[in-house]
């Protein structure tokens, strides 16, 4: 089957989040599976792209409302992600350094969709189905359904996989000629509540839409930032599946980024090792227990709760443990974070900004890593976690509730807790401290955790299934 993913970010040709891991993670394994899976992305102006070679396979033009644009679709020569990579330039719109925040991403991203679907529509062949991910894709079934032009893709299936609800690129009605000509009976596919809401429409139009864990589909009929009544009637179309990890890219084994590479045999030495370098380049201590924080500050992440539970953490339990952060987002969250350096040094330490390199090390290192989401549709920093051996500490929501199980029930192995506040935060510090006395659970918990499969291998067959439904109807 050939499978065309369109999606913003792409691991490793530019990624801002866990989006860019899954779209440069699935197409691998459906490619390995022996499907022809194929990856779209906007022009970014990224590391990757100015080191590998493309090539030109089409060149067009459409109108967006009263702008004319000229695109060019480049492909990287030498398969060196494990599937073919197309890059949409559109000249003064996608050749940019950041992938998303600009004031005209409406324009860049509905500009970027036409040009996929313009392309497309030029093939002589259909493709097996077209893939989409998240709002800067979800109008692409409607544009395939509803814009003349493109209507005899009509017939190609079409999936939108929601990696986060929260955003949905909303538009005002002052922009909907920007949509190619299409049936205005159908405008109601593109409402809601009286804006275009385009991840809206693409519930409306894909034949199924997938979430990136089975609690988080559950939860978006309850909690879907104005959508939950649009989740409960289109229940039937929708599923919850599981992310997977690239147990290649994430291997203590072979990680090139780690100071000591380690299996289950060797993780004790090994993580020593790796926790010796983090806490040489950041003045930790040894002796005491490492959590890590990694990832965006933002709401979702319930970071803002961060520098008040690591006060606190202190001031009741005192400095029996070390705290490395790292990330970026919300910059009162970042100040106060970062001013927290001065307070405890020698116990705690603050990275702002994005390196790729240092999150692996403290993946190896760490002996906790801390999520304590208010909203998380999967999260892959615990998986990541527990393949490296560090043991994650998870508020019980969406993918986190699906991938954790707290070392007090049966077969559990991590640390979780059921509300994004300051005190269940702390109260999961503490417990993870006295667990971290207990020497020989510790031990069987590390051997444990590194040892659970959560490879694309299951997820990726149930992708292929929900693809082959839709063909067979
Ligand atoms: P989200 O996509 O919502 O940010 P995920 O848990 O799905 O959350 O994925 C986050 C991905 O981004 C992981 O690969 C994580 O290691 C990475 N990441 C997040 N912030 C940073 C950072 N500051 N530096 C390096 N990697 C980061
Ligand atoms: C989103 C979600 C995150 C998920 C990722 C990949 O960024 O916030 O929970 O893991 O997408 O699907």
């Amino acid at each position: 089957m050939e499978i065309i993913h369109v999606s913003a970010e792409c691991y490793p040709y530019a990624k801002v989040g866990g989006l860019a891991d899954v779209v440069g993670t699935l197409p691998k394994y459906q490619q390995q599976a022996g499907h022809v899976a194929k990856v779209v992305v906007p022009m970014h102006r990224t590391k990757f792209l100015y080191d590998n070679e493309w090539t030109v396979e089409h060149k067009g033009s459409f109108n967006m409302g009263s702008l004319y644009f000229d695109y060019t679709i480049i492909k990287e020569k030498n398969n060196k992600l494990g599937f073919d990579l197309y890059c949409v330039d559109i000249y003064g719109l996608l050749d940019r350094e950041k992938v998303y925040t600009y004031d005209d991403d409406t324009e860049r991203f509905t500009a970027f969709q036409i040009a996929v679907v313009d392309w497309i529509a030029q093939w002589e062949h259909r493709p097996g189905v077209v893939h989409v991910h998240d709002h800067h894709t979800a109008l692409i079934p409607f544009m395939m359904q509803h814009c003349f032009a493109y209507r005899h893709l009509s017939g190609v299936p079409t999936v939108l996989t929601i990696h986060n609800g929260q955003y949905q690129g909303w538009m005002g009605w002052d922009k909907s000629n920007y949509i190619p000509a299409w049936d205005t009976w159908q405008w109601g596919l593109l409402d809601w509540s009286n804006t275009i809401n385009p991840l809206a429409c693409g519930v409306k139009c894909a034949d199924r839409v997938t979430t990136v864990s089975p609690s988080y589909m559950e939860e978006l009929t309850e909690n879907a930032n104005g959508l939950e009544q649009l989740f409960r009637m289109e229940r039937m179309k929708c599923t919850g599946i599981l992310n997977g990890i690239d147990t290649q890219v994430w291997d203590p084994e072979k990680d090139t980024y780690i100071l000591d590479n380690f299996s289950i045999s060797d993780a004790e030495a090994g993580k020593q090792l790796n926790k010796k370098k983090l806490c040489d380049d950041f003045q930790l201590d040894m002796e005491k227990p490492l959590f890590v924080y990694i990832g965006r500050m933002v709401g979702e992440k319930a970071a803002d709760l961060l520098p008040q539970a690591i006060n606190d953490a202190f001031s009741h339990i005192g400095s029996k443990m070390n705290f490395l952060i790292l990330g970026s987002g919300d910059p009162s969250v970042e100040e106060q974070l970062s001013a927290m350096n001065k307070g405890y040094v020698g116990y705690y330490n603050s990275q702002i900004g994005y390196n790729e390199k240092l999150s692996h090390q403290m993946y190896a290192g760490a002996d906790f890593l801390l999520m304590p989401s208010r909203v998380e549709p999967c999260g892959l920093n615990q998986m990541y976690a527990l393949r490296y051996g560090t043991i994650p500490i998870v508020r019980r929501t969406g993918g986190l509730k699906d991938t954790v199980i707290d070392f007090g029930e049966p077969n559990g192995y991590g640390i979780c807790f059921n509300y994004a506040t300051v005190w269940d935060i702390t109260y999961s510090i503490h417990r993870a401290v006295e667990l971290y006395d207990d020497k020989e659970k510790m031990k069987s918990i590390i051997g444990q955790i590194m040892k659970i499969d959560n490879s694309w291998e299951t997820s990726s067959e149930k992708y292929i299934n929900l693809y082959q439904s839709i063909r067979q109807i």
